[in-house]
């Protein structure tokens, strides 16, 4: 019976792509991803199906598809292992009836871009959820954020503006794309600027 692959596609560029993903997602059936994940792969003329808040109906349709032996992929952004579908696919599914294929998260192609470390570093998600961030700030010597429509970067430095104005903003648009954009200053300098729907955060002591 073909396991259902949990494939990491990375921050979106194909070139950040690992060679065991494309070799996986060549071999599939169906692809099963969000719309901008899907489109990486139109070219490869697969069966598609695209998640959009309809994650139950995807769930009961992969089980079908599984009992008929389809080879299933389902294309996460970055990495498999921080804030994928993964986790809610396990609450359906045992661990041998998939495997996971891990991709490059967007902290680390930013940290990448960055030219630094990760280390000491929290790594969060408003993605989805809410978190204060302030209670999670001086855990750490940083903290990056993954953000959503509703938590903007513009909505963190609301959040965090009184205590920590003075730290450091970094924010990273439409990583690995041809319109990423890397803007590096203080948090009180974010105040009422505009930001892709595609972005990152990092939130960190200011060092002159
Ligand atoms: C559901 S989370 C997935 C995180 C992913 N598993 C990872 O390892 O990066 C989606 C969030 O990741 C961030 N993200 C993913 N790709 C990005 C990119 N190319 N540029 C900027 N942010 C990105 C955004 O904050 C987006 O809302």
């Amino acid at each position: 019976m073909n396991r259902i692959k949990i494939v990491g596609i990375g921050p979106g560029h194909k070139d950040y792509i690992l060679p065991i993903a494309y070799k996986t997602i060549e071999e599939a059936d169906l692809l099963i991803g969000g719309s901008r994940n899907l489109e990486v792969f139109q070219d490869y003329k697969k069966e598609t199906l695209c998640y959009e808040g309809n994650l139950k109906e995807i769930v009961e349709t992969m089980a079908i598809q599984k009992e008929n032996n389809k080879k299933i992929v389902v294309l996460v952004s970055g990495d498999t292992g921080f804030y994928s579908l993964l986790d809610y696919i396990k609450n359906f599914f045992s661990d041998e009836d998939i495997e996971v294929i891990p991709g490059i998260s967007s902290f680390q192609y930013l940290f990448s871009r960055l030219k630094r470390s990760y280390k000491g570093y929290g790594l969060y998600s408003l993605h989805g959820r809410d978190i204060q961030v302030d209670a999670y700030i001086e855990k750490h010597q940083g903290v990056f954020l993954l953000t959503d429509e509703k938590n903007t970067p513009s909505s963190i430095v609301t959040s965090i503006m009184d205590a920590y104005g003075h730290w450091k903003m970094i924010v990273g648009e439409n990583l690995s794309y041809e319109n990423e954009k890397i803007t590096q200053g203080k948090v009180k300098d974010f105040r009422k600027k505009e930001f892709s729907k595609l972005c990152v955060v990092v939130i960190e002591k200011y060092v002159e």
